[in-house]
């Protein structure tokens, strides 16, 4: 079979880790990046071990549907990761988020339909499971729970809003046109960046550790390192049976436990005292990601997850 697949948001935080796992174990890689002349979306990925002979980037634009082309035609695989990740106020929440997700996400699937892809991985989010006010308070979150449009937009939740219609439109394409389409579900991912930018969710660490107190009561239910987000992509790509949507966090639990063990690991910091119960009625549990642990996933946990985000940050001088 052969072995070349593309990654779509190749230079992110999360793509960069994937491309690197992917031509650890052989691949040949198609990674797209936004800007072919930015140095800080492409040397990190040319540095990579098997970036000389298997990796070729791709300059794509999510709303271009051309440049995305180009990007897919030879694949076997794409792993559908670019969308822009802001869970910071936006002024135009059509421009900035929705588009690019939901019909960046169309363009991709149209695009990998045509070229004769035979399996797309779709990253999705937690952002497309919580918030659900209305989920019944005494059943565990899984991925039976989808988000609640009706609240987002009332709240103005626009990421969440962005990644739920994204991953509907990937669920509706795959039923319509008949493509292979598997999604995986992450928390907020932390751990060594490979990337010289820092994502969404380590900036939330550099701003917990300089004192910031926002307690991410729609954004939180578990954190997950980056390179078990990276293996959650590669495992249900390659397991054939691997189908539906796969909930990714080492444990479902609130942003106050995750603050906390930030504060004992490292008090030399300026970490608030939050209370526990961050996110109202979420319920706790150790192995919410049940259908990655059935594939073989065993996940690093949110202390050695903490420890990796830490150390790397101080090393890069982001703290
Ligand atoms: N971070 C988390 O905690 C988390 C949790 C769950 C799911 N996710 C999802 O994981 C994926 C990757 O996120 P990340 O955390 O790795 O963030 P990131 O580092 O910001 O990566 C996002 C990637 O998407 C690309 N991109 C954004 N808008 C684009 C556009 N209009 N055209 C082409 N490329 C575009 C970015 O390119 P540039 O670098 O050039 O901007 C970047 O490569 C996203 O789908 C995100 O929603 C993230």
């Amino acid at each position: 079979m052969s072995k070349v697949v593309c990654v779509t948001g190749g230079s992110g935080c999360i793509g960069s880790w994937l491309v690197h796992l992917l031509l650890e174990r052989g691949y040949t890689v198609h990674a797209t990046v936004k800007d072919l002349k930015d140095d800080t979306e492409t040397k990190h990925l040319e540095a990579l071990e098997g970036a000389g002979t298997r990796l070729r980037l791709f300059q794509i634009d999510l709303l271009d549907y051309d440049s995305i082309v180009a990007a897919v035609n030879g694949c076997v695989g794409v792993f559908h990761l670019a969308s822009p990740c802001i869970v910071d106020k936006v002024l135009d929440p059509q421009k900035e988020l929705l588009d690019p997700a939901i019909k960046g996400t169309t363009n991709v699937l149209t695009a990998a339909k045509e070229a004769g892809v035979s399996r797309v991985v779709v990253t999705s989010s937690i952002s497309a499971i919580s918030p659900n006010p209305n989920w019944p308070s005494d059943v565990i979150k899984s991925e039976d729970c989808w988000v609640d449009l009706e609240y987002c937009k009332e709240k103005e939740l626009w990421y969440p809003m962005s990644k739920t219609l994204a991953e509907k439109s990937a669920w509706e394409f795959a039923k319509e046109k008949g493509l292979d389409v598997v999604v995986v579900n992450p928390g907020t991912v932390m751990g060594p960046v490979i990337s010289p930018k820092l994502n969404a969710s380590m900036i939330m660490l550099v701003r917990l550790l300089q004192g910031c107190t926002e307690t991410y009561e729609n954004f939180f239910i578990g954190s997950v390192h980056f390179k078990d987000v990276a293996l959650a992509h590669i495992l249900v790509y390659e397991n054939k049976a691997a189908a539906g949507r796969h909930m990714c966090v080492e444990a479902i639990s609130h942003y106050g436990d995750f603050v906390a063990k930030v504060a004992e690991l490292y008090p030399e910091y300026n970490v608030p005292k939050l209370p526990r119960d961050t996110q109202p009625g979420l319920l706790r549990a150790k192995d919410a990601s049940k259908k990655l642990i059935d594939l073989g996933l065993q996940f690093i946990p949110m202390e050695q997850i903490i420890k990796d985000a830490v150390e790397c940050l101080k090393s890069k001088g982001f703290i």
